[in-house]
């Protein structure tokens, strides 16, 4: 695995020492949907399991895929080099159950992620993680949930590493994080990710329209 799989404008401000790629989370927008849908479509049968519960057919992800409400909830990715979209994070918001005893808050949200096997292991996951957790405090949202196979190995190990609490029921295992309420750093985190996410964004749809148009251009000769 190429270590500049995200190879970015910003690189050389990454810390010294930390091995890892910097990886650019980006909220995604309708203009997305089409390259989430293949994103979801390439996982195989294991991983599509591990994210949704169940081997969910191509038709229905695409019906899930085209019901996300970008108005109500939010969707982030990460984009590779060659601007391929290799990371889906879906953060859904709902009213808190009356009952509840976790939060007084009006909302709670729910965290859903897959990453594209030739993007694991650098990252991707637990910085869309931490994306959906700063996004959370920032939208006073003190609860985030995550539901999955408690055979899940590599989420159970993200999700420990990110102190959630996680209770195990017949094979499944249903996690929650407490969030601090947001303050002047965490908007301005955001903020800044989010800046940064556009930038690479840009600059690598523009190199792959370049790339595209020198390629016609080299074949019409
Ligand atoms: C789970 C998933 C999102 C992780 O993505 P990723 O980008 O590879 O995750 P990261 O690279 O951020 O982190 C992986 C961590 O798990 C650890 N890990 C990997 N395999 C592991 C295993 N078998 N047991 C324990 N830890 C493991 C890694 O060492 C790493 O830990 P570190 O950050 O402390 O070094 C990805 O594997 C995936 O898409 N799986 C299929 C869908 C899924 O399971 N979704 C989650 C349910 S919603």
């Amino acid at each position: 695995m190429s270590s500049d799989l995200f190879q970015n404008p910003l690189r050389r401000l990454r810390k010294k020492g930390d091995r890892r790629p910097t990886v650019p989370v980006k909220e995604l927008r309708e203009r997305d949907r089409r390259r989430m849908l293949r994103h979801f479509l390439e996982l195989e049968d294991s991983d599509r399991l591990l994210r949704f519960g169940s081997v969910l057919p191509d038709e229905q992800i695409t019906n899930y895929v085209n019901g996300i409400n970008f108005s109500r909830d939010m969707v982030f990715g990460v984009y590779n080099r060659v601007f391929r979209l290799v990371a889906v994070g879906h953060l859904a918001f709902a009213p808190r159950d009356e009952s509840s005893t976790v939060t007084e808050k009006e909302r709670v949200a729910e965290f859903g992620v897959s990453v594209s096997r030739s993007a694991r292991g650098l990252g991707v996951g637990s910085r869309l993680f931490e994306r959906a957790a700063i996004h959370c405090r920032n939208s006073d949202v003190d609860t985030l949930y995550m539901h999955c196979l408690s055979t899940n190995k590599t989420m159970m190990h993200i999700a420990k590493k990110a102190g959630m609490e996680i209770h195990r029921d017949y094979g499944e295992a249903d996690a929650y994080l407490k969030l601090l309420p947001a303050d002047p750093s965490s908007v301005l985190q955001e903020a800044l990710h989010e800046q940064f996410a556009v930038l690479d964004y840009t600059f690598k749809a523009n190199k792959r329209i370049a790339v595209k148009w020198f390629g016609k251009l080299i074949r019409r000769k």
